[in-house]
């Protein structure tokens, strides 16, 4: 999926931040590099807001200080990450442009004053984005410091849908593109319902906020254009880089997990290296499992190869309600968590804390209150922690489940005017990937039309759009022996959000072999009791069931659980059907979590899944292999007490405690004990 020829070998596990030096004085910047070298940092992310110090005045470049502190860089040994600057254009771009300003669906044209005021369909910001990036990689192309380029920043971040005339002109060709005539579109959206039909395309629109629901599919398709408006700029900039500097890995820092605007599985083909950014939702006190799922979605996202993780924080953020600073430990668990799920670097937003400006309440790797600080002893012990796991670099991270994962299901779910506001793409696959975590079973997400063949069980949360060609390939899969989970309003639309016709999942009836005539959602709070069929299997008992039934019938499937009351009183609730030489479990409702857990565990059986056993329960445990068949187990204690694991190998770091890590050497022959709060990562040799 990712090119392979350039690549970011830096020799170790990279370690450091943003690093944005305009901000400060030149004197601050030797200081900055000494301590970057007592921290272990040996990669910072240069440039990313400094378009209006190196364009002061159009078409007129100054960089010098950027000359200066690259050599300064340089010199330390720190390698460079340059970032073309079009986050963030001068407010001499904005004053002499003012129609670039975006425009929401309301109405609303934003201001200057912020970052990313821009219309993603202007040319004129295209043009003055194209200048700048020739500039820069003209002048640094072939710099020994530069060893990885950094296109823009969280593209799509605040503005991802603009709502503005060129918007609508842009959107208006992409639909030309896509239907070639504007019957095609008529029929594609089923513009015959409320009496939309065009008769060119000049007529379309945005999908603007209208009187009431605008059409779906309108929609569907409007979110598909914003991304590849995006991922357009994103090409532009990407290809003057690589003209000048050919060799050079180019790559821009998604959000994965985080945010729904861009469809990253066409981003994760355009670039050299995946690399996303990470923050903790303060109001969760199970952050440990988001995370994880973050990392498994960058891994998957860049085809098991390894990737960076570009920003996270070592404490606190400032723009969520209750900025919850991290317990001491807490970085060094977040870190180690993404590189056990394949992260070959660490790094931070940002290096040094701001002093002025909307960030200045977000925590860096230099606090304002200096070294003399927990937070800076914490990033010194993990940048040596990170180097006694330069061994890790490279190693793969190996699943046998994959869970579905596709924007256009996340899309298609936000459309209004469903059966019910339960239905939410993250609400389902968060319910079924927090089982797996819980029960030590490591992941992966793919696309519906992926090859599946590598795994012995695939689970469908949340697929909500199913393209036909996508059903026929969970059919192959199946049919081949492979094993289908699929939840509720999975298999339902194509992708211009039309029912598959004949009976719920329309996509999907053969394989489950079930047939649903009508949804019968729940009442808000409203349960149902779950009974046990009599040939359920063992571990599946009676349970409880929320938000969602159907009036189902088996055509083929047997039950594994009936809906005991409710509306859907005696109906199958979760059934398993073979077919071919697999097998599909359909899960009509949402079990309690027990019920769920113990369907899945069913489901792994069913399909040959090893399960981990001597586990405990708050430690996450994550293992990659090296291509010569070491294996580097990792294991991390989220919780308040010391817990033991069965385990085997060498130790090779101690870490998290909070005051620094020792590498271990210790053979361990069994029992591993884990204190609370700390990491553990041991070495298996080949044997
Ligand atoms: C994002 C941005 C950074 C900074 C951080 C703050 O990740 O890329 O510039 O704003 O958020 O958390």
């Amino acid at each position: 999926m990712t090119h392979t020829t350039r690549r970011l070998d830096l020799g170790a596990i990279a370690y450091g931040g943003d690093y944005n030096p305009e901000q400060w004085p030149e004197e601050v910047w030797e200081e900055d590099v000494a301590l970057m070298r007592e921290a272990g940092v040996n990669l910072v992310s240069l440039g990313i807001f400094s378009w209006a110090r190196l364009e002061p005045r159009p078409g007129e470049f100054d960089f010098g200080p950027l000359d200066r502190i690259i050599e300064l860089l340089h010199a330390n040994g720190i390698r460079i990450d340059l970032a073309t600057p079009t986050a963030s254009a001068p407010a001499w771009f904005l004053a002499a442009n003012p129609t670039v300003r975006p425009v929401t669906a309301d109405g609303r044209v934003l201001g200057y004053g912020a970052r990313q005021t821009y219309c993603p369909s202007s040319p004129e910001y295209a043009a003055a984005a194209a200048r700048i990036t020739s500039e820069l990689a003209r002048r640094y192309a072939g710099h020994p410091a530069i060893v990885l380029w950094h296109i823009h920043n969280e593209y799509g971040c605040h503005v991802s849908r603009c709502y503005c005339e060129q918007s609508v002109l842009a959107f208006r060709e992409w639909l030309t593109d896509r239907y070639k005539t504007v019957e095609a579109l008529n029929a594609a959206w089923g513009t015959a319902f409320w009496g939309q039909h065009y008769g060119g395309f000049d007529e379309v629109d945005a999908p603007r906020d209208a009187p009431t629901e605008p059409n779906p599919a309108q929609q569907l398709d409007f979110r598909r254009f914003s991304s590849d408006a995006l991922l357009r700029l994103y090409r532009a900039e990407r290809d003057i880089v690589r003209a000048l500097d050919p060799d050079v890995p180019i790559t821009t820092n998604f959000m994965a997990g985080l945010s729904d605007n861009l469809d990253l599985w066409d981003w994760a083909r355009e670039v050299d290296l995946v690399a996303t950014d990470h923050y903790l939702s303060a109001a969760k006190t199970d952050n440990q499992i988001g995370l994880a799922l973050s990392a498994d979605l960058t891994r998957s996202l860049a085809g098991g190869e390894p990737w960076l993780l570009m920003e996270h924080s070592t404490s606190a953020v400032n723009w969520q309600a209750r900025n919850i600073a991290k317990r001491p430990g807490e970085m060094a668990r977040n870190s180690l968590a993404h590189v056990a799920r394949g992260a070959d670097g660490v790094l931070f937003f940002q290096w040094r804390a701001s002093r002025a400006g909307a960030e200045k309440y977000h925590s860096a790797m230099l606090p304002h209150a200096g070294t003399g600080t927990r937070l800076w002893r914490e990033v010194t012990a993990l940048g040596a922690d990170l180097a006694a796991l330069g061994g890790l670099r490279g190693s793969r991270v190996r699943a046998e489940v994959a869970l579905v994962w596709d924007w256009e299901s996340c899309w298609g779910l936000q459309l209004g005017f469903k059966p019910t506001v339960d239905l939410d793409f993250r609400e389902r696959i968060d319910a079924y990937y927090e089982r797996f975590w819980r029960a030590g079973i490591t992941v992966d997400f793919v696309h519906p039309g992926a090859d599946l063949s590598g795994y012995r069980l695939v689970v469908a949360p949340s697929m909500y759009v199913t393209r036909t060609a996508w059903a026929e390939n969970l059919r192959g899969y199946v049919r081949d022996g492979g094993t289908l989970v699929a939840s509720y309003f999975t298999g339902i639309v194509d992708e211009n959000d039309a029912v598959h016709l004949g009976g719920y999942p329309g996509a999907l009836r053969d394989i489950l072999g079930v047939r649903g005539e009508e949804f019968l959602p729940l009442r808000e709070g409203e349960q149902t009791g779950l009974a046990a069929d009599s040939d359920a299997g063992a571990g599946i008992r009676d349970g409880r069931a929320t938000r969602w039934a159907e009036d189902l019938a088996l055509d083929g499937a047997s039950a594994v659980l009936r809906h005991a009351d409710g509306p859907a009183a005696g109906r199958p609730a979760v059934t398993r059907h073979g077919f071919g030489a697999g097998a599909a479990w359909y899960v009509a409702t949402a079990p309690d979590p027990a019920t769920l857990d113990a369907v899945l565990r069913a489901a792994c059986a069913d399909a040959g899944v090893r399960q981990p056993s001597g586990q405990a329960e708050d430690v996450e445990r994550v293992r990659r292999t090296a291509d010569d068949g070491t294996v580097f187990d990792v294991l991390i204690n989220h919780g308040p007490a010391e817990a033991v694991v069965e385990a085997q190998g060498r130790e090779l770091l101690r870490a998290g405690g909070g005051a620094g890590g020792e590498s271990g050497d210790g053979a361990v022959d069994g029992r591993l004990s884990v204190p609370a709060g700390e990491v553990r990562v041991l070495v298996i040799d080949p044997r």
